[in-house]
């Protein structure tokens, strides 16, 4: 049997339905992966609340990633898939105890990596790789500032540009201060009524790259901290979070201020992170996933950087994990074990 969470519509994390029914067969090209681990992220949270920017129609299985072993393929995918364990970017239906996914979006997990461990990379560690090495192309020996660097995302981004040689600033609540700083960076309070100054006091000539998830006013000081020729990386605007209405029309108005900032003629980039930008070019892709989140992976398993696995939840108490994930006590990612 298959066993899901149901997202029936705007509720409370008590709203939640466990659903069970027979096993899905796969189609051509799909492969049923026995699912080993889901997460919770930001998006689910924004999901349940009907305020995620790009969310399908109620009901629906939320679960933006899964990690899991292939245990049925579909016409036309390799039997030689089967028993081995790997990773998938679904945005919806990794919570469930088996989800169908095209063979293409498969990434290969290691061997000896844990399951939950390889969980906490895979949105999070693709939107970090992504953004540091593709969107900034940041160089050893540079500085950046990570807003919410304990945070999923965050605390990759920090890992991954410490070991890129990387000097990083990182702002978080000051109860996250210690781990911020066991990941390498050096911690600043958001809350600080003088966060950009604060930043420029450790980097008087400002910074290379600028990653905020936050948007809203302090956008402007994000791009404002910028070295000559630096970069700001947005992704998100989750000062908005709670704002009424459309939930597209935040994220519109960030793009149109980063175009505009563009447009000045002073060598710095301004720049809006997609993790599903030029996913209609499919091939190439998935072929940019797997070459990301393979790198990733390698550094996983090498020990070069650490997953940060904040919980295992089973996946019938998926209302615990949401209500775990957004009470800002835990550091990483609350990861939904079948
Ligand atoms: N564009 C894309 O393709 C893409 C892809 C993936 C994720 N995202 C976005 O990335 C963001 C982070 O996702 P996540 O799953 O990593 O979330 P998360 O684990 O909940 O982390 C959020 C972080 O934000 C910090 N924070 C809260 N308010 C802040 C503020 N005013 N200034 C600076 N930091 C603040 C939190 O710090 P404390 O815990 O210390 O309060 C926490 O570290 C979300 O907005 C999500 O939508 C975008």
């Amino acid at each position: 049997m298959l066993t899901q969470i149901v997202l029936p519509g705007v509720v409370e994390p008590d709203g939640l339905l466990v659903d069970r029914r027979p096993l899905p067969e796969p189609g051509p090209g799909q492969a049923r992966i026995a699912v080993e681990a889901s997460g919770v992220s930001f998006a689910e949270q924004q999901m349940r609340r009907g305020k995620y920017y790009d969310q399908p129609a109620f009901p629906f299985v939320p679960g933006y990633d899964l990690v899991g072993t292939v245990a049925a393929v579909g016409p036309g995918v390799e039997e030689a898939l089967l028993g081995r364990r790997f990773a998938a970017l679904t945005k919806t239906g990794g919570w469930a105890s088996d989800a169908l996914v095209d063979a293409g979006d498969l990434v290969a997990v290691p061997d000896g990596v844990d399951p939950a461990a390889a969980e906490t990379v895979v949105v999070n560690g693709i939107t970090a790789w992504q953004m540091l090495h593709r969107a900034a192309k940041a160089r050893p020996g540079g500085t950046i500032l990570v807003h919410g660097a304990n945070g999923g995302v965050g605390s990759t981004l920090v890992q991954l540009a410490r070991h890129a040689g990387i000097r990083v600033l990182g702002t978080a609540s000051r109860r996250n201060h210690d781990a911020v700083r066991a990941l390498g960076a050096e911690p600043i309070d958001y809350r600080d009524p003088d966060l950009a100054g604060r930043v420029r006091t450790l980097a008087p000539n400002g910074v290379d790259a600028v990653f905020d998830h936050v948007g809203g006013a302090g956008i402007v000081d994000s791009y404002r901290l910028l070295a000559p020729g630096g970069t700001l990386v947005s992704y998100g605007t989750a000062a908005t979070k709670n704002d009424p209405g459309n939930s597209q029309l935040p994220v519109l108005k960030l793009i149109a201020r980063l175009a505009w900032w563009n447009a000045l003629p002073n060598g710095h980039r301004a720049t809006f992170y997609n993790i599903w930008a030029g996913r209609r070019r499919r091939a190439a892709f998935q072929a940019r996933l797997r070459e990301d989140l393979g790198a990733v992976f390698g550094l996983l398993a090498e020990g070069a950087i650490a997953a940060q696995v904040a919980a295992r939840v089973p996946l019938t108490q998926a209302t615990g994990a949401l209500r775990l994930a957004k009470s800002g006590t835990v550091t990483g990612k609350v990861v939904l074990v079948p």
